[in-house]
């Protein structure tokens, strides 16, 4: 056969992230580095969780409200303590943000480093118990002034995160990273433990075929979104319409428009006033990605990166994905005829 040998120069995350520390020279202090090593590792912590959730009883409820007046599941409980924990010990953080806790947590000096994370824990709960992809999001901010730790650190426009990217915890776990110079995608093996770069440079395509939106929300809609959605699904002929792909978990929806093109959206409505995407945890690292993968990432008005966060739990609309399809939505904000 024609079969080749398996490679014995395996790219892993660490080695990558490594690689790009020394091309930044001895400036460098590696924080960075040791940090994302951390969250790699809370993540394949979170994934093996996932995997037997059903055997070993953390399905279903916790039996606590979070902030957001949602029902936690055990899981989400969980990821946000492994989180924290990991995130806490690992001495280079000053602020975490976590959609599972009220307050923002700041690091007591003597565990204090210069990084904060905002993140959501496990992202796409309402599909835990189906077994359906679910996720982990982070973003990361550094702080402005060395020794300091305040919530002023985190309420900062996304387009000041030094990196940000999300955990799919799918058939595979695959995690998605960018530093601000392009995204790279890596999957876990789990015999080796180690993530392995196996989508180096993604570059979302400009138009893609799919528009990913919880359409049962469609009565609440403002008129430029329904309007939108029309010209996708009723095109003028020989355009064809649409298809439509929506899990209802934040990372593997955007996940596939990353990969396969086409447009994300959970706008506003009449309902909700600002959507229900959390700006920090949901919105900034999914805006950042996707603008590094070559994308748009708007709230149909506004680029999600320059919004600057007043709280941080507050939300926003949003729209994501190939610029042509994402260009077009905004058309219809434009002029709503
Ligand atoms: P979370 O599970 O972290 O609370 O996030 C849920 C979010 C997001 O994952 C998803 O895009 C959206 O909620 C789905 O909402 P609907 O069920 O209203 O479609
Ligand atoms: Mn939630
Ligand atoms: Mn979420
Ligand atoms: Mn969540």
């Amino acid at each position: 056969s024609n079969e080749e040998p398996p490679s014995t120069d395996l790219i892993t995350l660490t080695r990558h992230v490594l690689n790009d520390q020394m091309r930044l020279g001895p400036a460098a202090t590696g924080d960075l580095t040791l940090l994302l090593t951390a969250i790699q590792v809370t993540s394949k912590f979170i994934a093996t969780n996932v995997r037997k959730a059903r055997l070993i009883n953390l399905v279903g409820l916790a039996g606590e409200t979070n902030v957001q007046g949602e029902d936690q599941k055990k899981l989400d409980v969980l990821s946000n303590d492994i989180m924290v924990n990991a995130l806490r010990a690992s001495g280079k953080t000053a602020v975490l943000v976590s959609e599972e806790l009220e307050d923002a947590i700041i690091i007591e000096e003597k565990n204090r480093g210069r990084y904060c994370v905002v993140f959501d824990p496990l992202d796409g709960s309402s599909n835990i118990d189906a077994g359906v992809n679910i996720g982990t999001i982070f973003g990361i901010y550094k702080v402005d002034i060395d020794g300091s730790a305040s919530v002023q650190d985190v309420l900062r426009p996304g387009s000041e995160m030094v990196a940000a990217g999300y955990t799919m915890y799918g058939s595979s776990a695959n995690l998605v990273l960018s530093t601000g110079q392009g995204v790279n995608g890596y999957t876990l093996d789990a015999s080796l433990g180690e993530f392995i770069l196996t989508h180096p440079d993604i570059q979302i395509p400009h138009r893609g075929k799919i528009y990913s939106f919880n359409e049962g929300n469609a009565m609440y809609f403002h008129p430029p979104v329904n309007a939108y959605l029309k010209s996708i699904k009723y095109p003028a002929p020989p355009k064809a319409p649409y298809s439509s792909r929506y899990i209802g978990s934040m990372v593997a929806d955007v996940h596939r428009t990353l990969l396969y093109g086409g447009i994300f959206g959970y706008p506003d409505d009449k309902k909700s006033k600002n959507g229900k995407l959390r700006l920090l945890y949901e919105a900034f690292p999914m805006a950042f990605l996707t603008e590094q993968a070559g994308g748009i990432a708007t709230t149909g008005t506004q680029r999600i990166l320059d919004i600057v966060p007043t709280g941080i739990h507050q939300r926003c609309s949003v729209f994501l994905g190939s610029k042509e399809d994402v260009q077009d939505l905004m058309k219809f904000y434009q002029d709503p005829s």
